[in-house]
């Protein structure tokens, strides 16, 4: 059988675990696919930063050129940003490769315009890693739920914040104190405004509500607030009530099931509740649907080899479609349940 081809578009954090799984697990790979992956390119910005063990002679600046080569099977977008990661991806289509991204910043803004490219070229669009890092929730709400009926879902998707939280609810430090210790130990990004101020959990809760409600939502779908304004007395009186405080992505179906809504905020959890007990960076989603109940996935949300992990998933699967001519479900398996930021709270 001839061999996959895989353009990897960034190696960075994730982009180099990428490449170093697609070595180290080459043989088992190809068993689970039924033909051989190979890494055919790799763009980054700058080629001195390439990690080692990296063939020099994939390395190239030119992104543009490599997804339009016209051999590539499949390209993987772990660039991040809008720009030029929508041209990349949408120039793939045209030239006949899938996609598997890990970008939820351009999924939470045009996932539509990407799935109906997508679709357009007989092409897969898959984005497990946009999500909650390694932690397996687009496929399970996709498909292993698809026959069930998802009321509701709601976590902690932002593993910094949850570190932040758990800092002030442990130690009783304030905000400032406790996001100066995330900074210190690389939880928190040097401008750590798209973390705290929810901007990151709501790009990743519109993923969530799309997919779970199979329709389409947008950041701009979903009320945002961040966690700045949390104090270490929100906490104490929190403490009193037997909860704790967490910064929750919550989508809702509404009771007459017409539409969902989609939200991100601090919110008191009971100490009982499971997601009160996520420590650390850690992420965690709650499904409540029909007939399956309720259902937790948890697990680390961030990190170049978790995150890798989902990646490699996708690509396993996306090959796997390849082989057998088929693709992932498409726009025809989406309802249009409109999605709004506040509903009956
Ligand atoms: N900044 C994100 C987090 C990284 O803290 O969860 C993963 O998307």
């Amino acid at each position: 059988t001839r061999p996959l081809k895989v353009a990897l578009l960034g190696c960075g954090v994730v982009g180099s675990e990428v490449a170093r799984i697609m070595t180290t697990h080459a043989d088992d790979l190809a068993q689970r696919i039924g033909a051989p992956v190979e890494l055919a390119g790799v763009a980054v910005r700058r080629p001195s930063k390439v990690r080692e063990g990296i063939d020099p002679a994939l390395v190239t600046t030119d992104a543009t050129a490599l997804v339009k080569r016209g051999d590539i099977d499949v390209v993987v977008e772990v660039i991040g940003g809008i720009e030029p990661a929508r041209s990349l991806i949408t120039a793939a289509f045209e030239h006949g490769a899938s996609v598997v991204s890990a970008n939820k910043a351009l999924l939470a803004q045009d996932g539509a315009a990407l799935h109906a490219a997508a679709e357009e070229h007989g092409r897969d669009l898959y984005y497990e890693a946009a999500v909650a890092g390694a932690i397996p929730l687009i496929r399970p709400l996709r498909e292993s739920l698809a026959g069930d009926k998802v009321n509701r879902v709601l976590g902690i998707v932002n593993g910094t914040t949850n570190f932040i939280l758990d800092k002030m609810d442990s130690t009783g430090a304030g905000y400032q104190e406790a996001l100066d210790e995330a900074t210190a130990l690389g939880y928190a990004e040097a401008d750590p405004t798209a973390d705290v101020e929810g901007f990151d959990a709501a790009a990743k809760a519109a993923i969530l509500a799309g997919i779970a409600f199979h329709t389409r939502a947008r950041l701009d779908d979903v009320y945002r607030e961040g966690m700045t304004e949390v104090t270490a007395a929100d906490f104490r009186s929190a403490k009193e009530m037997g909860c704790t405080i967490k910064l929750l992505a919550i989508c809702e179906r509404s009771k007459d099931g017409a539409s969902v809504t989609a939200r991100v905020h601090p919110a008191m959890i009971p100490l009982t509740h499971p997601l009160a007990s996520v420590r650390g960076a850690y992420n965690a989603v709650f499904v409540e649907s029909d007939a399956a109940g309720q259902l937790m996935f948890y697990g680390p949300g961030a990190g170049g080899a978790p995150t890798a992990s989902a990646v490699l998933g996708d690509l396993v699967a996306v090959c796997r479609n390849r082989l057998n001519g088929a693709t992932g479900p498409g726009e025809s398996a989406y309802a249009a349940l409109p999605v709004s930021p506040m509903g009956e709270v």
